[in-house]
């Protein structure tokens, strides 16, 4: 289908959020922050209930802190509407965003349904985190109206937001997708349709990395994670893995064990938890357990593991040579990912320059041996040393 040559490409005025779990109504808030008429739709009442309730209390917070006034918060509150009929809530909306389970079927079923009850012109955008955009665009028939639009949590907070670009994404569909990121001031960063996008895709080897650690034994997550607290780091790196939720990571490993190597096969104990059902914050118990209310563990700061922290960023520096050679992203929006979305302290194109290439060379040989993981061998660029010379313009 051709797109209407007299759209205009800014004029987004009225978003529908398809799901109001974590992701979707903390996206519904976000959108009525950038100044949208916002619909919510879930198929259960008590899921858009208490999306709404989350909204409002969050939004009282904005007001307590200034953000907005009084004024602002009602106006915002009335351009929420909240719906389970899928029809009522897209029928006339110019944006619609998915947010449901992560499962190909149901992106399916909702996206050829969102094709025939939302306005011919409208984009289809989804906020998967592994499957392909691609993928879901083919399950329409306006592939070139689909665009990833991939949050992080809690989506409020997100500073950067990824772009994903499928095979047939038309390129104002980009531009409208970058409107509404920009519009609600997320820094936009954009993905080809690839495993894992810019940021899990980097992020994976190392959290690869510590779930193997763990089913070693190698250390107590604590120590490590007090490592990484000692350095300023947000979140060690096993609470966040219990953050995210377990259940998701051992899907995430299992997508990409399908997708880009065999490597990333779900872990001993990662497996063995979620099968237990500790599944991390969400159950109350994960790799640690958690205090009530889903407050984070409380991690002793005087005891670090003998751990050099820069490790996993060794690992994420060889994932974005590869993501960088297959021309997934662009070293800037690689760099500005790893710094906004996962909160590193810098850039893994920033930090190999300060790296002696031979030394990294070694250390990722020597650890694709050790848990024999090809994954982790140094990538050829920075092997032969040749790696800043092909950075050096970008
Ligand atoms: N949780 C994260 O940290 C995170 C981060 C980034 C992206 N994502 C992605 O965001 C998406 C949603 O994840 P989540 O964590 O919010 O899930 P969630 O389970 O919290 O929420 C999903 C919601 O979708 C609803 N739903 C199911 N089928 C529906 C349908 N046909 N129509 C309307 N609503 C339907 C469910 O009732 C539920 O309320 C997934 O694709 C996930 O991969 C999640």
């Amino acid at each position: 289908m051709e797109e209407d040559s007299n759209f205009d490409a800014n004029n987004i005025k009225r978003v529908s959020v398809i799901g109001a779990g974590l992701m979707g109504h903390g996206i519904a808030e976000v959108a009525l922050l950038s100044g949208y008429e916002v619909s919510l739709v879930d198929i259960e009442e008590s899921a858009v209930c208490k999306g709404r309730t989350l909204i409002d209390s969050s939004l009282r917070k904005f007001v307590e802190k200034a953000v907005i006034t009084e004024g602002m918060y009602k106006q915002l509150l009335n351009n929420l509407k909240t719906s389970t009929s899928l029809e009522e809530s897209v029928k006339d909306a110019d944006f619609c965003i998915e947010a449901i389970p992560e499962q190909i079927k149901l992106k399916k079923k909702v996206f050829k349904k969102l094709d025939i009850l939302s306005p011919r012109n409208a984009l289809l955008a989804s906020n998967t985190s592994t499957l392909s955009i691609t993928h879901i665009a083919n399950f329409t028939n306006r592939p070139e109206l689909v665009v990833g639009v991939h949050f992080s949590t809690p989506p409020v907070l997100a500073e950067v937001v990824e772009i994903i670009r499928g095979e047939k994404t038309s390129e104002r569909t980009v531009l409208r997708a970058l409107d509404f990121v920009k519009a609600g001031n997320r820094i936009p960063i954009i993905s080809k349709d690839s495993p894992g996008f810019i940021c899990n895709r980097i992020m994976a080897p190392s959290m690869l990395l510590v779930q193997l650690m763990l089913d070693n034994n190698e250390y107590t997550p604590e120590s490590i994670d007090a490592v990484a607290l000692n350095k300023k780091m947000v979140m060690g790196p096993y609470e966040l893995l219990d953050y995210i939720g377990l259940d998701v990571v051992y899907d995430s490993s299992k997508s990409l064990a399908d997708n880009l190597s065999p490597d990333y096969s779900p872990t001993k104990t990662v497996s063995r938890l979620v099968q237990e059902n500790k599944l991390g914050r969400k159950t109350g118990e994960g790799i640690y357990k958690w205090r009530s209310g889903g407050k984070r563990p409380i991690i002793d700061l005087s005891y670090p593991a003998n751990y050099d922290i820069m490790n996993l960023m060794r690992v994420q520096i060889n994932e974005a040579v590869k993501v960088f050679e297959e021309e997934v992203a662009t070293i800037q929006d690689i760099d500005i990912g790893m710094t906004k979305f996962y909160h590193n302290p810098s850039g893994p194109f920033e930090l190999v320059k300060q790296m002696n290439l031979s030394d990294l060379t070694s250390f990722l040989d020597n650890l694709s041996v050790k848990y024999d993981k090809e994954i982790f061998r140094a990538h050829e660029w920075i092997r032969d040393n040749s790696l800043l010379k092909r950075i050096g313009n970008e």
